[in-house]
């Protein structure tokens, strides 16, 4: 069962049926969609809404999540942060490679607050103090605005990788320091 989790202005929350408009508001939007997979597309139907809610819900893992993220004050939602085996490239595009990836969708109502770095930092704490060794985060080449996050979390720049999705990304890694203590 995914944990909430509270920053300073954020609740990080488990997805509920009542999120399904959100999801569809925020995943029909082209500026959220241009750099998500090798041939981003933007949902055009409800119906895709609901399975998309579904498939975050499924995700029941102690350590795992995708949260809704939620601003602490009203309750308004800004986001998805997702912490989740990454898959590798490969004939079958949903094996697992052994790495775990941060990621992060937010409306663009509620860019340029700080609201996916304060949320990022918080699932990396959360991921780390449950015994992750090391997180990966892979972007777009021209996907700047999330470099940005991954290097405001502390996570370093390691060229370009082919490793993962079956595409040529960005590649950012953070080690979790404390784990061999
Ligand atoms: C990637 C994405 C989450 C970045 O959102 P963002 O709001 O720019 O990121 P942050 O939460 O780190 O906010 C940083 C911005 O908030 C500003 N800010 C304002 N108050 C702040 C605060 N208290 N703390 C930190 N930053 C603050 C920063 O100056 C910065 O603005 P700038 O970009 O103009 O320099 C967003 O662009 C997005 O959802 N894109 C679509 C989905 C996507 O591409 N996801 C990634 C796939 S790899």
């Amino acid at each position: 069962m995914t944990k909430a989790i509270s920053t300073e202005r954020l609740i990080l929350r488990p997805w509920e049926e009542t999120d399904v408009d959100f999801v569809f508001d925020l995943y029909s939007r082209w500026v959220v969609q241009r750099f998500i997979g090798t041939e981003p597309t933007v949902m055009d139907s409800r119906t895709q809404a609901v399975a998309k809610l579904k498939s975050f819900q499924a995700l029941d893992h102690p350590v795992h999540g995708i949260w809704a993220v939620t601003r602490k004050d009203d309750g308004v939602q800004v986001g998805t942060l997702l912490l989740k085996p990454i898959p590798k490239s490969g004939e079958e595009p949903t094996e697992p490679s052994g790495d775990v990836e941060i990621g992060w969708h937010f409306h663009p109502d509620h860019w340029g607050n700080g609201f996916a770095s304060e949320a990022a930092e918080a699932v990396l704490e959360h991921g780390f103090a449950s015994g992750l060794e090391r997180v990966v985060a892979v972007t777009n080449s021209a996907n700047t605005a999330s470099q940005s996050v991954c290097r405001r979390i502390g996570m370093e720049h390691k060229g370009t990788t082919k490793k993962y999705y079956n595409d040529t990304c960005e590649l950012f890694v953070v080690e979790n320091t404390t784990a061999a203590s």
